[in-house]
């Protein structure tokens, strides 16, 4: 069968690490009895120069149409150096989240045997790390009122949950944990704020109500960034808001290895949006010093999305198989003289 794939490259290195993703897919369609049908869509800076909007209409309808959504990255220097512009490259992101309604962001963080070494923390404290983060996405202080002064002397963001928003998370986020180690960390900053008592209040409820076989425990946000440092190897699933989610997915990146290699799956009711969680790398543009890695495990997340697990584990071993070999880019390697697409090269020539 036939799956409908939008491919939304966006800003920076976007473009050249979705290059590579599609190769990896071609190679997928020649060993595997499946085939994909691509339609590029601009999203962010270069759809803002081309339409004026960060997120044309026409994206969103090719988005609405497909199957999955491949998204690369957003962003450019000229729009975060100038906190007067309106119209911002992020909003575009922004508007296809909550657009196709993908509230629930899996972020995947494991340590890869061979890169142990060079991680930033010691060998003992990172080598059992297998953690995944579920972050809620269309709701918290990214989309709260937003408010300016008129003299543009006080600024506010709104940080609003409701009980509808928490649960169908922690659904999603308790069903995971019974199929790994069983264990979920709430992490919240419920000793200040409102919205984060609600969130502990709600997900104890469901807990008592159909999850009492699963470990929950609770974790204040600035202790948790403590201790996935300290002892990143404690954690099963975490479960966090928007903000926290994003914050805690950066440092967890890095401690399991690498920003670059660090995938995520952006899911809701009737659509699925596939991205690395690194953002558009501006001075790497171009320069083929792109880590591919992150982008082409986030195709693989897709594809077990869309039930085809044999394709979608065949990815993650190719990707295995060139980080054991020391076939990547220069920020997991660096005496290597890979490029991105080398690195994709690679991995789409171990499909097997
Ligand atoms: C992420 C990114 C985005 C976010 C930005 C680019 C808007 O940092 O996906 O983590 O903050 O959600
Ligand atoms: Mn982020």
């Amino acid at each position: 069968m036939v799956k409908k794939i939008a491919v939304l490259p966006g800003d920076g290195i976007g473009p050249e690490i979705i290059e590579e993703a599609l190769r990896v897919l071609g190679s997928v369609e020649k060993k595997f009895k499946c085939k994909f049908e691509f339609t590029f869509g601009d999203i962010g800076a270069i759809a803002i120069e081309k339409t004026g909007n960060p997120l044309p209409k026409k994206t969103v309808e090719i988005c609405v149409d497909s199957d999955s959504v491949l998204f690369g990255a957003i962003g450019d220097p000229k729009y975060d150096n100038n906190p007067n512009v309106k119209i911002r490259p992020e909003q575009g992101l922004l508007g296809i989240r909550k657009e196709l309604g993908l509230f629930c962001n899996i972020r995947p963080v494991k340590m890869f045997e061979s890169l142990i070494e060079s991680s930033t923390l010691k060998n003992e404290i990172v080598k059992n790390i297998d953690f995944t983060i579920f972050r809620e996405l269309t709701g918290g202080i990214y989309f709260g009122e937003k408010k300016l002064s008129k003299d543009k002397n006080t600024a506010s963001d709104l940080c609003i949950y409701s009980r509808d928003e928490i649960v169908r998370i922690s659904h999603e986020a308790f069903r995971a944990a019974r199929d790994r180690k069983n264990k979920i960390t709430l992490v919240d900053k419920a000793n200040v704020m409102e919205s984060s008592r609600l969130w502990r209040r709600v997900v104890k409820n469901l807990h008592e109500k159909k999850y009492k076989d699963v470990n929950l425990n609770y974790l204040l946000v600035d202790n948790a960034a403590m201790q996935m440092v300290i002892n990143p190897a404690q954690f099963d699933v975490i479960l966090t808001s928007n903000l926290f989610g994003d914050i805690i997915s950066d440092i967890g990146s890095v401690v399991g290895g690498s920003i670059g290699l660090l995938p995520s799956a952006s899911v809701g009711k009737k659509s699925a949006l596939f991205e690395p969680i690194h953002g558009s790398y501006p001075e790497g543009k171009n320069k083929g010093i792109a880590n591919p890695i992150a982008m082409i495990l986030s195709t693989a997340l897709m594809l077990k999305h869309l039930k085809l697990s044999g394709p979608a584990n065949s990815i993650s071993k190719a990707v295995d198989l060139a980080i054991q070999n020391r076939k990547g880019t220069r920020d997991i390697f660096p005496e290597s003289n890979y490029t991105t697409s080398d690195v994709g090269k690679y991995i789409a020539d171990n499909i097997n």
